[in-house]
């Protein structure tokens, strides 16, 4: 193979730009929320007591790896740099490992983490007749799912709010006593069906979207790392 490729030369640039360009953005979105007071208010309204710069925090460091691994590849494709070709190739393979491995811990601690995700369920319906600050935000929380999905409580239904009830059964209103979905509890006509369910499958559909997401990115990664280690070679033998 004698020269470089104008084509891959080109694609691998345009492709880091924008992957560049994505790791300013996020960065700037993340540092911007990080620092600015309406930001704060955004992630948390009304409410001190969760802490929201974990999920910003991992913004920063997602948005600086693809602004620095875009600037490599972006560089090392148009200055024909092997040493810049090699860092990214590097850095990526390095992320694709991760990701297997996180992958791969997922699956193994798969009817773990549903263990998880039931027995906090369960706990929380202590919070549901509870009046502390974490339990209020738990029950707004909880009392918006219920309105999107027609049920109510968490485990056992309507019971489970216990003298918070009244305060809540508008979220829980069903239309009336001809439907079968409906029962009376406490004087007010609710949903029978309790939440639980419903919150697994939606986690459920999260916990795909992400796989889903994370292969996407794996083909990508996995075409980046082809491609640069194209390039390295075809500059070697120039
Ligand atoms: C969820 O946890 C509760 C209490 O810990 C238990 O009784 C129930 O069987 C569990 N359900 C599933 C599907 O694991």
């Amino acid at each position: 193979m004698a020269g470089v490729s104008g084509c891959l030369k080109y694609s691998m640039f345009i492709f880091n730009f924008l992957f560049w360009l994505c790791g300013i953005v996020i960065l700037a979105i993340a540092i911007w929320v990080r620092v600015s007071k309406d930001g704060q208010e955004i992630l948390s309204p009304g409410d001190s007591s969760t802490n929201p710069y974990v999920s910003v925090n991992i913004l920063i460091a997602v948005g600086s790896v693809i602004m620095i691994l875009g600037f490599l590849g972006c560089c090392g494709a148009v200055k024909e740099s092997r040493c810049m070709l090699l860092l990214f190739f590097i850095g990526l393979l390095l992320i694709l490992l991760l990701q297997v491995a996180a992958g791969i811990l997922g699956a193994t601690f798969k009817s773990e983490s549903e263990r998880i995700l039931n027995e906090t369920l369960y706990e929380n319906v202590k919070l549901l007749e509870a009046a502390d600050n974490d339990a209020k935000a738990f029950q707004k929380a909880l009392a918006e799912f219920q309105e999107e999905f027609k049920c109510c409580g968490l485990v056992n239904g309507p019971a489970d709010w216990g003298n918070n009830f009244q305060q809540n059964s508008k979220s829980c209103a069903c239309p009336g006593p001809s439907d079968s979905s409906c029962t009376l509890y406490d004087g007010k006509h609710v949903y029978k069906q309790p939440c639980i369910s419903l919150i697994k499958d939606v986690v459920a559909k999260h916990i795909l979207i992400v796989i889903g997401i994370a292969f996407g990115l794996a083909v990508i990664e996995i075409l980046g790392l082809v491609f640069s280690m194209v390039l390295y070679c075809q500059i070697g033998n120039k």
